[in-house]
């Protein structure tokens, strides 16, 4: 059965909005856990504007099940992973102005700096997987570098608009799902998954761990962290 890893970014949002120290993110990780949370997945991002350091350092101290770690694999921040060895890196492309992560990597493009980022950290015993659209020459390309896993975005399914735009891209999910199963790499998907769109790719063979945060987040707003986690995991399962 597929794992839930809840990206609690939004937490530090909230936080970082007012620029104090509450909520704080080691909190919402234990709730997450106790909702049934098999990891907890944290971005952080070179502008800092919601995970800071600090928070890498205290959840790899607190977090009891898998840490993952999104990043950029900028040289800065691949030093900080390397520091605190979250048991996954998961390496997203990232623009400053960009609201949240809005395509997959370039890997065909980036070989060289992609091969060394995952080099190093698999080096110091932290798994590597790569977030790319669902195409097979950026699955291929991951494979050749020697990535652990992928992450399929699954953001253009979720964003379609039409039934017709929905089927189209769910087709593209089921397609590279077993094109990167096929490549023996570790499948995962992730990015605007909801409490209404998930069923559906969570039928797809294959999938080892979702990663998702905003709707998690957006419904503990209103009904708590603990039921919000457990409600997606239900799903996903
Ligand atoms: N996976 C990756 C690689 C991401 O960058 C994000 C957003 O930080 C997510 C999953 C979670 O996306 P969402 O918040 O839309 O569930």
């Amino acid at each position: 059965m597929p794992a839930l890893g809840v990206n609690i970014d939004h937490v530090a949002t909230i936080r970082q909005a007012r620029r104090t120290i509450e909520p704080d993110p080691v909190w919402a990780a234990a709730l997450a856990e106790l909702g049934g949370a098999d990891g907890i997945t944290i971005h952080l991002r070179e502008d800092r504007r919601h995970i800071i350091d600090r928070d890498v350092r205290a959840l790899k101290e607190s977090v009891q099940v898998k840490l993952n770690l999104e990043m950029a694999a900028e040289e800065e921040i691949i030093g900080i992973a390397l520091e605190t060895k979250p048991g996954q890196c998961t390496l997203v492309p990232e623009k400053r102005e960009e609201i949240t992560t809005e395509g997959g990597l370039d890997v065909v493009g980036q070989k060289d700096r992609l091969g060394d980022a995952i080099r190093r950290l698999q080096q110091a015993g932290i798994e590597v997987s790569l977030f790319v659209d669902p195409v097979a020459d950026q699955i291929n390309a991951s494979h050749e570098l020697g990535a652990d896993a992928i992450e399929l975005h699954t953001g253009a399914y979720a964003e379609a608009k039409t039934p017709e735009a929905v089927d189209r891209e769910f087709e593209s999910l089921v397609a590279a799902a077993q094109t990167t199963c096929d490549a023996g790499l570790v499948l995962h998907m992730g990015h605007g998954l909801t409490y209404r769109n998930v069923s559906r790719v969570a039928a797809i063979p294959g999938i080892c761990e979702f990663n998702i945060g905003h709707s998690i987040v957006a419904r503990a707003v209103l009904v708590g962290l603990e039921r919000a986690v457990r409600e997606m995991k239900s799903l996903v399962q």
